[in-house]
């Protein structure tokens, strides 16, 4: 019998012996352990592209904040980078990329398919190293970027406050969108299968700026695109657990649906409401203000507030986004203890 994953058993709602916790962005600038390998790398993609680097900021958090599941370390922008996209970090301003897209033939000229995915191989690399040193009862999370996230990176160049060139191109010329989501799906459907078969155990699709789209047309430009993923990879792959975050739609909630197991609650969003209209039909992951990583003492009450809403059922105990960079590494291992104190049984 292979060790249980009590990450995954949560995943589908199996009664746990306390609820598993991990935070994502767990890999990162917060740990000095990070940034050392960081510099012997040179630079962030060079981390993402060297396998040995890469496993080892994977399982710094197992190690040192004592998380249950290792989420692989790799970035979202990788795909578009392989897609033809010429990714670059720029010092204190983020990812870039020299050609964004502007019309069809732009979009015709990007790798598509099989053929993009193939070329992610470092990030399989990454992932069988990883499984060669994880601890067989720890999970470890593979991801994408949605393909309306991923988007808006290709279509702005950048990270953006308005989305107004995304945007534009949505209400003026939505076929051209739908034709980048449509190409940026492929992709990301085979680059999954991959990791799968790699041998990653959960996958979580980030929708991180899934706030940008208004209510009405969420479903048309983002969520179908992420329900098409995670239904072709939940025919193929039943045993692989999928959570689903899009960040900031409260109002979506009503109007979810899709064949996917955890839905990840961003810390805008009540944990009640999503229990409410969510918790019959999936596991809830989430949710605490990344920002109560500042106090201990703001973070134990959040701790024991979600606790008492989801009291240790159907639930994964996350941040509702990423943790931030100047967080001291004991705040963080204190969520993670309390996370584990509240709801052992
Ligand atoms: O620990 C983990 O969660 C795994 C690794 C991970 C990274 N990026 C590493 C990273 C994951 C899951 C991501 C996803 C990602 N990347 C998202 C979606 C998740 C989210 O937070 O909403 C997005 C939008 C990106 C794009 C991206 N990558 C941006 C905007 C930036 C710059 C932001 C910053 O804080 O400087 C990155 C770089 C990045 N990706 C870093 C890390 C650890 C910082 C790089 C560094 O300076 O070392």
């Amino acid at each position: 019998m292979p060790t249980p994953k009590i990450f995954v058993d949560a995943c589908f709602g199996k009664e746990t012996p306390y609820t598993p916790v991990w935070m994502m962005r767990q890999a990162g600038r917060y740990l000095p352990e990070y940034m050392a390998v960081r510099a012997q790398a040179g630079n962030f993609l060079n981390l993402c592209h060297n396998p040995e680097m890469a496993c080892e900021v994977t399982l710094q958090p197992i190690d040192i904040v004592g998380v249950d599941a290792a989420i692989l370390f790799s970035d979202i922008l990788v795909i578009p980078d392989e897609m033809g996209m010429d990714l670059s970090f720029v010092k204190g301003e983020g990812p870039k990329f020299s050609d964004p897209i502007t019309n069809e033939s732009d979009i015709d000229k990007l790798i598509g398919g099989e053929e993009a995915a193939s070329k992610l191989t470092y990030v399989y690399d990454t992932i069988k190293l990883i499984k060669t040193k994880l601890a067989e009862d720890k999970a470890l999370i593979g991801f994408t970027g949605s393909p309306w996230t991923l988007a808006t990176y290709m279509i702005e160049g950048q990270g953006t406050k308005t989305y107004n060139i995304c945007k534009k191109m949505m209400y003026s010329n939505p076929e051209l969108l739908h034709k980048i989501l449509a190409k940026v799906t492929e992709v990301v459907k085979l680059y999954m299968e991959k990791q799968i078969q790699s041998g990653i155990d959960v996958v979580q699709i980030f929708d991180s700026w899934a706030a940008a789209i208004e209510p009405n047309k969420y479903d048309e430009f983002s969520w179908k695109y992420m329900v098409e993923i995670a239904e072709y990879l939940k025919e193929k792959y039943p045993q692989t657990p999928i959570i689903m975050f899009p960040k900031g739609v409260p109002a979506f909630l009503d109007k979810v649906y899709g064949n996917f197991d955890v839905f990840g609650v961003d810390w805008s969003t009540p944990m009640e409401l999503a229990r409410e209209k969510l918790g019959d039909k999936y596991v809830l992951q989430g949710n605490m203000e990344p920002c109560r990583l500042y106090s201990k003492e703001a973070t134990t009450e959040a701790v024991e507030d979600i606790q008492s809403v989801m009291q240790g059922k159907r639930h994964i105990f996350n941040l509702g986004h990423g943790i931030l960079p100047d967080v001291p590494v004991e705040h963080a291992k204190h969520f993670i203890n309390e996370c584990h104190r509240v709801s052992k049984k």
